[in-house]
């Protein structure tokens, strides 16, 4: 039985490992995800930011059940409550629980967009729902009957997420939503994500687009290698570095063009060969002697970090 304090989607400690062939028949695991958890409740919105390759998608696509066959996950997955068993996954995927892909590639190349958006949708009244959405998102009605090559960029991400909202799921995965649609479609994108979980829905909201995120977003999570690196609530980065917990986030906020443009040195280290120290120690200014050893995720100050120095 949920509570209302059950969170719509919780993961706890997941892992991914990718199982692949290298110099010639040597089969190696490589773990990509080393250690993800967040929770996202009822009417929330949670952004998840990071730079490239920091599992971002992987995420959204292991909540989904559509890795590719050669990822092992461990770690637990649960929707209101429940674990995400594949059978599940299946059960909700599209109805309950919709993603809206980083890649518009994901959309029928064979099926008219507006049939799309309307089987998405399920039942009787979903035509309507779908040309309401269209509609919301300015797409004329001719858009309906168009395939999706026929689409511009712009045009498809729309799509896109009309096709994963029209049935009004309780959890909404949305994986950068935003690139192509230009400033006021992108405004009016989140504004709608902030209707959505205002009504209800958890939103998972994946961007590199942090200054618009924090106009919607309840709580943001920065993820690093794989890791979940610090979970704080918006309020933290509209106030600036010193608010925040983690080294990365600060960096992470000191790197942004509107802010220091201050680059990180050095790179998210490679999956094949973790140090052995904490993740970020290579690049971390605060680093000293204690911080080599895994790290664990510790509440502070009414969020999370996996820092042994943060306060
Ligand atoms: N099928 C795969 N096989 C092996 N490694 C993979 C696979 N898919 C993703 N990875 C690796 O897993 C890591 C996380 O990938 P992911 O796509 O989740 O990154 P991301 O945070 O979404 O990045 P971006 O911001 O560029 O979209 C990357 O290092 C990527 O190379
Ligand atoms: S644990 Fe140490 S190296 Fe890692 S982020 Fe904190 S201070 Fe930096
Ligand atoms: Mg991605």
């Amino acid at each position: 039985m949920t509570s209302k304090d059950t969170p719509v989607l919780a993961v706890r400690e997941l892992q991914i490992s990718f199982s692949m062939y290298r110099k010639g028949l040597r089969k190696e695991s490589l773990r990509v995800i080393r250690s993800l958890s967040l929770d996202v409740r009822k009417g929330e919105i949670v952004a998840v930011v990071g730079s490239s390759g920091a599992g971002k998608s992987l995420l959204a696509h292991a909540v989904l059940g559509i890795l590719p066959s050669n990822a092992v996950t461990e770690g637990e997955i649960l929707y209101k409550g429940e674990t995400l068993t594949p059978a599940l996954q299946r059960k909700y995927r599209g109805t309950e629980i919709a993603l809206i892909p980083q890649s518009v590639d994901y959309l029928d190349p064979l099926m008219r967009v507006g049939k799309q958006a309307a089987c998405a949708g399920g039942g009787p009244e979903a035509q309507r729902a779908a040309r309401a959405a269209f509609a919301r998102y300015g797409l004329e009605p001719r858009v309906e009957r168009l395939f999706p090559f026929q689409l511009s960029g712009g045009m498809a991400r729309r799509v896109l997420i009309v096709t994963a909202v029209v049935a009004r799921p309780a959890l909404i995965i949305a994986d950068e939503p935003t690139p192509g649609l230009g400033a006021e479609a992108a405004t009016e994108t989140l504004r709608h994500f902030r209707q959505l979980a205002d009504g209800g829905a958890a939103v998972l909201l994946i961007t590199h687009d942090i200054d618009l995120a924090l106009h919607v977003a309840d709580r943001i999570a920065v993820f690093y290698a794989g890791t979940t690196a610090e979970i704080a609530p918006a309020e933290d980065f509209k106030r600036g570095r010193d608010a925040l917990r983690h080294p990365y986030s600060k960096a992470f906020l000191d790197a942004l063009p509107q802010n220091a443009f201050k680059p990180i040195a050095g790179a998210q280290p490679y999956a094949g060969r973790p140090p052995q120290a904490c993740l970020f120690a290579d690049r971390c200014p605060e680093r000293t002697n204690a911080c080599a050893g895994a790290v664990a995720m510790r509440a502070l100050r009414g969020g999370e970090v996996r820092c042994i120095h943060a306060t």
